[in-house]
């Protein structure tokens, strides 16, 4: 097949690239190479992909609607994974415009480009940060989603309505992956494990937002990759309208939460990175960060049936992982 990544020199990305290389596909993955975090990780990723001889990359801003839309006709993609992005949920604050340049414009350039090239299947990139301040766990895609508390999430919700739209219009098949906390080697520097690590090898106070009473449901970036491999081939299909009384939903469309399934508070997290580095941490307790949610718990039974795979890392094994990369890395 020949496939679209979205996000290549991203964290989950590179991580999709790498594994579905040498699977007797076509890869072309884009990425703009913004500087909201390190660009030289961003390379770093994409050299880390040199020896993989079915990937090519081309530098693009899913914004840019001209140039989006010559790619889908040059290339006449099978199917697309899209997880471009701007992400974090704090930055949403600061720069909000980034959030509607890439989420909103970008998705629907995807949208466009898959639609008039007849793609087979576009699977998205959503985020656990669509279920907000929900206090009935686990979270699962049938719950309501319609109060994000910032404006990323509210991208991610709006990136969903938008797909059943296309779904709908235009029977094209689309899946929505709504992943929580992902970790892992190649891991993004602004997200908590990073921060975490750098500034324990660094002797420096972490920031421990909330006093430390948040919970994560922390997934592993391999679990990450298997789901979306695995969710690639299952590719929706419209419901016949005579099976459908009062429920209107025929389009070929789908929602899956990725996440391991169990969550676990932050400072048995800090403990796991303790563990792994030999390292005390330096706790700097503040209080909860505006935008930010308490907890998140991923029900991954949706997922389990329509794949026959439950996400399997232990947060002990794959931050032990992450210290492992970023020792060798950074050369710590
Ligand atoms: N990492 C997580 O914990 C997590 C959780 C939930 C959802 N997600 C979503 O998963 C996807 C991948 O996230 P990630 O952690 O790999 O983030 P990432 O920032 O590492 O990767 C996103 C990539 O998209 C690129 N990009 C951003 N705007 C672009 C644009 N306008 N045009 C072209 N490229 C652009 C960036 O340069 C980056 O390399 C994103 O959609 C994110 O919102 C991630």
């Amino acid at each position: 097949m020949k496939l679209l990544i979205t996000g290549m020199a991203g964290f989950i990305g590179h991580a999709v690239a790498r594994r579905l290389s040498g699977q007797g596909h076509e890869i072309v993955g884009i990425d703009n190479l913004n500087d909201y975090y390190d660009v030289s990780l961003k390379q770093a990723r994409l050299e880390n992909l040199a020896d993989c001889p079915d990937v090519r990359f081309e530098r693009m801003d899913l914004a840019d609607r001209d140039a989006m839309a010559a790619l889908f006709e040059r290339e006449s993609f099978d199917r697309v994974i899209h997880l471009a992005a701007q992400a974090g949920v704090r930055y949403s604050l600061e720069n909000p415009n980034a959030y509607v340049d890439a989420n909103l414009v970008g998705h629907m350039n995807v949208l466009e480009g898959c639609r008039h090239s007849k793609v087979e299947h576009l699977v998205y990139a959503s985020s656990s940060s669509v279920y907000g301040a929900n206090e009935k766990i686990p979270f699962s895609t049938d719950d309501n989603v319609d109060h994000p508390i910032s404006l990323y999430a509210a991208t991610k919700k709006a990136n969903e309505l938008m797909a059943h739209t296309y779904s709908h219009l235009y029977d094209l098949p689309t899946t929505g992956l709504r992943f929580f906390t992902v970790y892992g080697p190649w891991g993004r520097p602004d997200m908590a494990l990073f921060k975490f690590t750098r500034a324990v090898f660094g002797g420096k106070p972490l920031d421990v937002y909330n006093h430390g009473d948040m919970s994560r449901d922390f997934t592993y970036i391999d679990d990450i990759v298997e789901g979306v491999v695995r969710v690639l081939d299952v590719v929706p299909k419209p419901r016949g309208t005579d099976e459908v009384t009062t429920d209107t939903r025929t389009a070929p469309y789908a929602l899956f939460n990725i996440g391991h399934g169990s969550p676990v508070s932050l400072m048995d997290f800090i403990r796991a990175i303790e563990k792994a580095t030999g390292r005390e941490a330096i706790c700097n307790f503040k209080p909860m960060q505006a935008g930010d949610v308490p907890r998140t718990w991923a029900d991954t039974e949706a997922l389990f049936e329509a794949t026959g795979y439950r996400p399997e890392v232990t947060v002990e094994d794959g931050v032990q992982h992450f210290v492992d990369w970023y020792r060798a890395f950074y050369s710590v």
